[in-house]
């Protein structure tokens, strides 16, 4: 029997996730349609959803005037994703992007300003243009605050905060509703839907070095796997060049925008030999890989927790434009590291920071179920390909967030009904969760195992990769799901962190198998995938997405053509 299964709840729109896509989904939504009651459920509260870290900018081609163009922003990003974006995406985002950032500003973003009073941009890695529209380097808290009050505007916006989501339920590969765990109660609630929008965000937690809100783990993508839906392009880990040492928190590359220097042992701007055009500013697979290639050369510093690290320089940026600017990471390198980039030298490394793969869908954001879509970093459209440009991120999940909204009204309008829910699937959701983990039996201790998890994926899917590293990867990852962390040892229903971090676990072990199991399988170098063993890119072979479907054993993997329309893959130079 089900402990509290009412079936009451229910919504004609689900959104699962509150950050930006969440939360610009919603106000589509309730904008066109008054009558329609939207649900935007969140493990967390809305302002912790982790798009408020976002700090740089979100790119968008404002000043055709001053010489950019909208063809120079999608060619920057087919470039800058090694070709293995989808063309027509890539287009779709840099032509929606210029009202996106206006709605903004129309709904109360304080975008920082040029001299002559409109939006400021900034220089970002691998544009032509300095497009990256900013808010000093606070952009996504300001930009989750806009957006947060804009949605007190409408009635029919509900917002179940708290709430771990388990499970989405189908009837014939058609969207009926999803299973939550309500965080303050631990009770267990189905949630009845007409549609689905998932917009949960990355996984980037799976790794141990990480520019990610703890929260951010893989159980969203993780639901929709188990539900049959494919994840796209999981191998494609983007590595953020500077992750200010030893937290890992994300020193912005507005940083580098606003002039910062990128230093080695011997004192040299090493960008130089790398990519002597753009300098620091190259897009971050070369930026991190040429870190990475300098410290293996015996030109890194050593940090005092023995990690190997490099320097990155502000103190010729000044004091007032770091104030100013830059103020947000003046204050995380005061208070994480003790340091002042007016005046010291920043101990970075490259750090896991986004996830170009997840779910798999089509340009307007439709995954392979009927009654679902997913928007944001949680889905895999493909605008960033194989390597993502700074501040397309933010951009993506603000047009996504309103084009997924769009095509789950246009739906929820013909759909008659909200369906009722086979029994059978609620009862066998929550015998998987409270049979499987909460009273399931073990000695092991999950916040260790989760420990190793993620170190393992740092140590052997980090930024250079290799054959022999991705397998023992993969055979440590199967070792340790095989041991008995499955248990809790908190059996309180109110606020059992325990508990969710064990369920998080879980998620973490699939996920995992998929970003390896995606390394090995593609034998090549392709932006954020640097092969050591296959240095090159092989467009014969290898120019085409990857999928990832679910099976108990281990996954079954296809792969889905890239969409080309107008820029025939070349070699990158910077
Ligand atoms: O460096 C940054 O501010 C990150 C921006 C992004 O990932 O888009």
């Amino acid at each position: 029997m089900l402990s509290s299964m009412t079936n009451t709840i229910d919504y004609d729109l689900i959104i699962v996730g509150s950050g930006l896509a969440g939360l610009r989904a919603a106000i589509q939504a309730a904008r066109r349609n008054s009558k329609i009651r939207i649900g935007v459920i969140s493990k967390v509260q809305v302002m912790r959803s982790h798009s408020v870290s976002a700090e740089g900018g979100t790119a968008a081609v404002l000043f055709p005037e001053d010489g950019d163009s909208i063809e120079s922003h999608i060619y920057d990003t087919v470039k800058g994703s090694d070709f293995l974006a989808d063309q027509d995406a890539a287009e779709r985002l840099c032509n929606e992007m210029p009202n996106e950032v206006y709605q903004l500003e129309h709904w109360g973003m304080p975008w920082s300003r040029r001299e002559d009073g409109k939006i400021g941009q900034r220089a970002f890695g691998g544009y032509s243009f300095p497009r990256a529209s900013y808010a000093s380097d606070k952009v996504g808290f300001f930009e989750m605050q806009t957006l947060y009050d804009t949605c007190q505007k409408f009635d029919n916006i509900e917002f179940l905060n708290e709430c771990f989501v388990t499970s989405i339920l189908q009837n014939q590969r058609k969207f009926v509703g999803i299973t939550a765990i309500e965080l303050s109660n631990g009770d267990f609630h189905v949630i009845k839907g007409k549609a689905l929008i998932i917009a949960t965000g990355g996984a980037g937690r799976i790794y141990s070095f990480s520019t990610y809100a703890l929260s951010s783990t893989p159980d969203g993508l993780d639901m929709a796997y188990r539900a049959g839906l494919a994840l796209k392009d999981m191998e494609f880990v983007q590595f953020h060049p500077t992750g200010i040492m030893p937290s890992g928190i994300l020193i912005t590359e507005g940083a580098r925008g606003e002039g910062a220097y990128l230093i080695n042992k011997d004192g040299e701007r090493f960008m130089k030999k790398y990519a002597s055009k753009l300098m620091e500013l190259a897009p971050r697979d070369i930026v991190s890989r040429s870190i990475m290639t300098e410290i293996k050369e015996g030109r890194g510093f050593k940090h005092e927790t023995g990690v190997d690290c490099m320097k990155l320089d502000l103190r010729h940026v000044g004091d007032e434009i770091i104030k100013q600017k830059l103020g947000g990471i003046r204050e995380i390198s005061l208070k994480f590291s003790g340091l002042d980039p007016a005046k010291d030298l920043l101990d970075i490394r490259p750090v896991c920071h986004y996830m170009m793969g997840g779910i798999h869908t089509d340009i307007n954001g439709a995954s392979e179920l009927q009654g679902i879509w997913a928007a944001g970093e949680a889905a895999c459209v493909s605008i960033h390909g194989s390597n993502r440009l700074g501040a397309n991120s933010t951009s993506e999940c603000i047009v996504w967030g309103k084009i997924t909204a769009d095509e789950a009204v246009n739906y929820i309008e013909k759909e008659p009904s909200i369906e009722s829910i086979p029994n059978d699937l609620a009862v066998a959701e929550e015998k998987r969760i409270y049979d499987g983990i909460f009273r399931g039996s073990g000695e092991v201790n999950p916040y260790e195992i989760k420990q190793e998890l993620t170190d393992t994926l740092n140590d052997k899917a980090y930024v250079y990769r290799n054959e022999a590293d991705l397998l023992e990867g993969l055979r440590k990852v199967r070792k340790l799901k095989a041991m008995t962390w499955k248990h809790v040892d908190d059996h309180a229903k109110e606020y059992n962190t325990n508990f969710s971090n064990v369920m998080e676990l879980d998620s973490m072990f699939r996920i995992s198998e998929t970003v390896l199991i995606g390394a090995i399988n593609r034998k090549e170098s392709r932006g954020s995938h640097a092969r050591t063993d296959f240095p090159t890119r092989d467009d014969k072979k290898f120019l085409h997405h990857t999928l990832a479907y679910y099976n108990p054993d281990e996954p079954i993997m296809k792969t889905h053509p890239v969409t080309i329309t107008n820029y025939k893959p070349v070699e990158r130079k910077y």
